[in-house]
């Protein structure tokens, strides 16, 4: 169906056209023929079309990637930084365009993705910034007439494909430090929410980003992804999204020994403990298990309570995902968009089916919302086994499922029993308890009393399965660089 027959382009209304790009970005030019439709997951109108590229596009992507390399990786810090400030500046600028656009692409409410224009434009400030702050080291050398000296040098040409969750921040965080770094980049977006991505690319090149240094592709993920695991030319290659794909392309890196780093799945632990401020343990469970309709890489997928509280904590939960407004999210008052696909919801009903066939019983939900398509209600289970399915795999979806606890062991026991180690939280009131927990939770990023963690300025990353390397930060600019040792004879 055209945009003709169902509006969906008209009902997103944007102020500049142009942002909406249906085509790729291969050094500073615009090509392909966009043939593949894209979907609002809301009302399943198609948005657009984006192009259908593969093997040989991606590698003249690459090809242009490389080229570029040289100069960008020679200009001084402060120019890159410049770039990166005024793209922010625009993204701010037209927040509410690419807001919008997002919304219609991926579904969440127009007031979160207002947030993730913010949050995204942030790594490009942030790391512009850190660019000139990439110092080396002078080593004091074993002998009198030698010195040694630690250059940071960008690694070169960056293969990097985001997910459809964060259409603007996973790209950004990515993105932001390695061209802050010197690296020239070939992106490949979710085919689920491309726009966003593009829409990006209009606004590099008004930031004055010049051609090669940032190229964008779409099409079939196999041929796409293979050339950015194997080609020879791409020195890093970043992902974000599931993890075993992650194993899969961190492998396929292997045959050319590249700098990998990988932002992969999730299943955070959610502690609510006996001494916790409960009003503040609900509204952190509310942020943090229905930020995106539950579709976060961080969002609580098991909660675990204490039995002084369970039901209280229950109780209080429940009401608060209740009064949450399901909706489209370009209606602007909603609170809970749809799930991205048909797949994502069958998941959610797996998982729910599971729990209540083990003894779970529905405190609020726990069926299709009345919106149809993929929309699920808010959902808060209690009872739930301590082995049910949601506590084993990510849910990725609106589904609280809560767990009961006796005490800090066990606590700990349930939070650790996983291959997952990206973010865990906890609620306590106890100084002496925080510290224990935050120690000994083995993740890459705890909330102790809050449910958001998300912050261009913190390292974001995973251990275990979730993840190698950290995002954002200082930390965020060395996975882009690669240090080199000088040795000087006299
Ligand atoms: C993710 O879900 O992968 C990212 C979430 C965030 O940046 O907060």
């Amino acid at each position: 169906m055209a945009d003709g027959e169902t509006g969906e382009l008209g009902r997103i209304g944007l102020q500049r056209a142009d942002l909406f790009r249906q085509q790729c970005y291969i050094n500073g030019k615009w090509v392909g023929e966009p043939t593949v439709d894209v979907r609002n997951p809301a009302t399943r109108g198609v948005i657009g079309r984006i192009p259908d590229l593969g093997k040989s596009e991606t590698e003249a992507a690459v090809a242009a990637a490389a080229a570029a390399l040289p100069k960008w990786k020679a200009e001084p810090a402060a120019a890159r930084a410049k770039i990166l400030r005024k793209w922010n500046e625009l993204m701010l600028k037209h927040q509410e365009d690419l807001a919008r656009l997002m919304t219609a692409e991926q579904g969440k409410p127009l007031a979160e993705a207002r947030g993730e224009i913010a949050y995204a434009g942030a790594f490009f400030e942030w790391f512009g910034e850190e660019a000139k702050r990439v110092y080396g080291d002078t080593i004091p050398a074993p002998a009198s007439d030698r010195r040694i000296m630690v250059l940071k040098q960008p690694v070169g040409v960056v293969g990097a494909i985001t997910p459809w969750n964060f259409p603007t921040a996973m790209i950004t965080r990515k993105v932001g430090p390695g061209i802050a770094a010197g690296c020239t980049v070939v992106l490949k977006p979710s085919e689920l929410t491309p726009y966003s991505a593009l829409a990006l690319a209009v606004l590099a090149e008004e930031a004055g980003l010049p051609p090669g240094v940032l190229n964008i592709i779409t099409g079939d993920a196999e041929p796409i992804g293979r050339v950015l695991t194997e080609d020879p030319r791409i020195a890093k290659f970043t992902f974000t999204g599931s993890t075993p794909v992650g194993k899969k392309l961190a492998a396929q890196c292997m045959g050319t020994v590249k700098r990998v780093s990988l932002e992969l799945g999730g299943n955070a632990p959610f502690l609510v403990f006996d001494d916790a401020d409960l009003e503040a343990a609900a509204a952190g469970a509310i942020i943090s298990k229905f930020r995106n309709t539950g579709q976060t890489c961080v969002c609580a997928n098991r909660i675990y309570v204490q039995d002084g509280v369970y039901d209280a904590f229950a109780k209080l939960l429940a009401e608060k995902a209740s009064n949450l407004v399901v909706g489209d999210g370009l209606a602007g008052v909603t609170t809970q968009g749809p799930l991205i696909n048909a797949k994502a919801l069958e998941k959610v009903e797996a998982h729910v089916a599971d729990a209540l066939g083990h003894g779970a019983k529905a405190l609020t939900g726990a069926a299709r919302d009345s919106h149809g398509g993929t929309f699920y209600q808010p959902t808060v289970l209690r009872d739930v086994a301590p082995d049910a399915l949601l506590t084993r795999e990510e849910t990725f979806g609106p589904v609280a499922g809560l767990v009961r606890f006796k005490d800090e062991t066990q606590a700990l026991q349930f939070a650790n029993n996983s291959r997952a180690g990206l973010a865990a939280y906890a609620f306590t009131q106890s100084l002496a308890r925080s510290w224990r927990v935050s120690e000994g939770l083995e993740y890459g990023m705890v909330g102790m009393n809050t449910g958001l963690i998300s912050t261009e300025v913190s390292p974001f990353g995973g251990v275990k399965e979730s993840g190698v390397g950290r995002e954002g930060s200082k930390y965020g600019i060395d996975e882009y660089l690669d240090l080199k040792a000088v040795f000087v004879q006299l």
